[in-house]
């Protein structure tokens, strides 16, 4: 008895200092691989080895993440799931509720998060109570980028309603400029059109058709109206648009050769990374409504085996929170801390403009969550939206149609 208790104590003594000791390892399944992005992911990269860690690059290319997301699907299935997963929204949930993902809770209570995270964004990282990923940024998705030399020579102003942007779009057209640069694929389809429905509907039906899904609200007046402004988008984008990235969108309104794009704020980090600077180069304005569309970017831990990953899971959740990680990454990826405690005085009038928006919008009940970028809905459901948005953008299908099309795919989706 007396000798299996001295056992079991140098066991434990040995595997506590397993632990301590063991050289942190990180394989990091993430989507940023256009400029602005990658020079983010980097400044995550350097702060894990230079703290010990030894970090396996896992780059899945593709905006949005739609192919990130396949190839962790793919990982997990085959019982060999990434240490680290680029994960965001209900889609943290859905993996918690497989039984896949591990409990980051004692760092975070180590870390204080609860109390320098915002209360909705921390809501997003939690999984029956415990803390299941760690938020990286908050993200806008309601935002207009324009070139400012094709603004000034057309007499252009930023658009500060849907019929001024239309009219900016029109005059451009006629000058031989394309008005909007936009990439045909689905997930850029999206944000546009989350732009234009809270822009048109204001942030009480946003809520309503893209979060609550509300039958009535999906089947509105309001959202034919959203669907006509999507046709008359269509018309201000170039023959070339379908499958184009949309760090190419953005490096059309860089050069010139298009006006205006409408994306979230990853886009500035595009601009930045090129050397253009906001105000001088290139505009930023919030898309026309009130209302704010966050899109929080975070990072869920799998269950792995292996002191190492274990530490090395621990090392990186306590590095994407620390306030230095929060400011160096953000000035890089367009985005502003999600801590609250971070100052903003080495960051841009955009992102300036950002945070100071989401606060006033958070006080007024406008601060939402962006269906395009996963915060909003499970994968079924967004899914079932985003095909309706991109078989209209895509086709001659009418506003009626397309109304009836997305209540039925919802309902269908439930
Ligand atoms: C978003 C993601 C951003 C950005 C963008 C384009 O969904 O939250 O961090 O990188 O996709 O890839």
């Amino acid at each position: 008895m007396k000798y299996t208790a001295k056992a079991a104590i140098s066991a434990l003594a040995l595997t506590v200092a397993g632990v301590a000791h063991a050289e942190p390892q990180a394989e990091v399944l993430h989507w940023w691989t256009a400029g602005g992005e990658a020079k983010a992911v980097a400044v995550l990269q350097e702060e894990f080895s230079e703290n010990g860690g030894t970090w396996t690059d896992m780059p899945v290319a593709g905006g949005g993440g739609d192919a990130a997301m396949t190839a962790l699907r793919a990982r997990v299935l085959s019982g060999n799931a990434p240490t680290a997963v680029q994960l965001k929204g209900p889609a943290i949930q859905e993996w918690y509720e497989e039984g896949v993902l591990a409990d980051i809770s004692s760092v975070a209570e180590a870390e204080g998060w609860a109390d320098v995270l915002p209360a909705q964004i921390a809501e997003h990282m939690k999984c029956e109570g415990s803390w299941c990923a760690a938020p990286v940024n908050v993200h806008r998705v309601d935002w207009i980028w324009a070139n400012k030399s094709v603004l000034d020579a057309n007499g252009i102003e930023m658009p500060t309603t849907w019929d001024e942007f239309n009219a900016a779009a029109e005059k451009l057209k006629a000058a031989g400029v394309i008005p909007l640069a936009h990439g045909g694929q689905s997930w850029q389809d999206a944000t546009v059109f989350e732009t234009v429905v809270l822009g048109l509907g204001g942030p009480e039906f946003f809520q309503k058709a893209l979060v609550d899904l509300d039958q009535d609200a999906l089947t509105s007046d309001t959202m034919v109206k959203v669907f006509d402004e999507m046709r008359i988008l269509r018309g201000y984008v170039d023959d070339n648009f379908s499958g184009r990235d949309w760090n190419l969108a953005t490096a059309m309104v860089m050069n010139g050769e298009a006006a205006f794009q409408i994306m979230g704020d990853w886009a500035k980090g595009e601009f930045l990374a090129a050397g253009k600077v906001p105000g001088e180069d290139f505009l930023c304005a919030a898309t026309p409504g009130e209302g704010y569309l966050y899109n929080v970017d975070s990072f869920a831990m799998f269950d792995v085996d292996g002191d190492d990953k274990k530490a090395g899971q621990e090392l990186l959740a306590k590095l994407i929170v620390g306030p230095n990680f929060q400011k160096v990454f953000n000035l890089n990826k367009g985005s502003i801390p999600v801590r609250t405690d971070v100052s903003l005085d080495e960051f841009d009038d955009c992102a300036v403009k950002s945070s100071e928006d989401m606060k006033a919008s958070a006080e007024n009940g406008s601060l939402l969550p962006s269906y395009a970028h996963g915060m909003a809905l499970r994968g079924a459901q967004s899914g079932a939206i985003t095909d309706v948005v991109t078989a209209h953008f895509n086709s001659d299908m009418s506003s009626e149609d397309a109304v009836k099309m997305l209540a039925d795919a919802v309902a269908n989706s439930m």
